[in-house]
């Protein structure tokens, strides 16, 4: 499948695409664990993205395009793949868009995964994440805790809140998702392939994007 994953910060893009990818393998392609790794690394482009990311604003336009150009036409994408975090601005939907026609690719949905504020700030101050840059999974101490307090299920390295997710930054990315990402949806409804899911359980939302394609 070919789907953008749009949503506010907290709303479960990452949890669904990892879901959605153990259904038939399609890659999750998060720009935000993309970045995060590379601030792990201390690469040029982490060091550039890294006083965004902590305060909570968008990274320039013209370095996530940089990193989606070369990452959509990596082998692994002809599978599928769940854009999760990108598009964030007009015009980088504009510039997906027409990266997406010279690269002969067809999306098959725009999904927006649609949770209020309320749920939206109790899920960000109860996330933990691994810190593996490969690893990354995600977990909630209410909702889905780790087996063993404090580390990771999948590869034993430490689960940490994030370095966005001080009261803070919190509320500085949900004003920049509702000023900059929230337009995205108007964006896409004039396309048609629009689709808005409300679920309470990541299970509802990945039921329903499934019937959507007629999976
Ligand atoms: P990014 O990493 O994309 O963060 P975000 O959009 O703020 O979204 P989150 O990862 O916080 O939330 P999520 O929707 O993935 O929710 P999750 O599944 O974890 O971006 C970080 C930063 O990178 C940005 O601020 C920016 O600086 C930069 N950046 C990234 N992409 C960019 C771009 N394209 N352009 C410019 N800058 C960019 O779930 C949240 C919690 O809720 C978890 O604990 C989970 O376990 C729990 N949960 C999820 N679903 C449920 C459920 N149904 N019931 C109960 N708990 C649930
Ligand atoms: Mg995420």
């Amino acid at each position: 499948m070919k789907l953008i994953l749009l949503g506010a910060p907290g709303a479960g893009k990452g949890t669904v695409a990892k879901l959605l990818s153990a259904i038939d393998g399609s890659v999750q392609i998060s720009t935000g664990d993309i970045l995060r790794g590379e601030v792990q690394a201390g690469s040029d482009l982490g060091r550039q993205a890294e006083e965004y990311m902590k305060k909570g604003d968008l990274v320039p336009d013209s370095l996530i395009m940089g990193i989606m150009e070369k990452r959509l036409q990596a082998p692994d994408c002809a599978k599928g793949f769940l854009l999760d975090g990108f598009p964030r601005t007009i015009p980088q939907a504009r510039a997906l868009k027409e990266l997406m026609a010279r690269l002969d690719i067809t999306l098959d949905m725009v999904v927006n995964i649609d949770v209020s504020r309320d749920v939206l700030l109790d899920r960000l101050t109860t996330r933990r994440t691994c810190v593996n840059p490969a690893c990354q999974a995600i977990y909630n101490i209410k909702s889905n805790p780790p087996q063993k307090d404090g580390i990771c299920n999948k590869c034993g390295s430490p689960v940490v809140q994030r370095d966005d997710e001080t009261a803070e930054a919190i509320n500085h990315r949900l004003e920049t998702y509702n000023q900059k990402t929230a337009p995205l949806i108007g964006f896409y409804q004039e396309d048609g392939m629009f689709h808005n899911i409300t679920g309470a359980t990541s299970d509802i939302v990945v039921n329903a994007i499934k019937s959507e394609l007629g999976m």
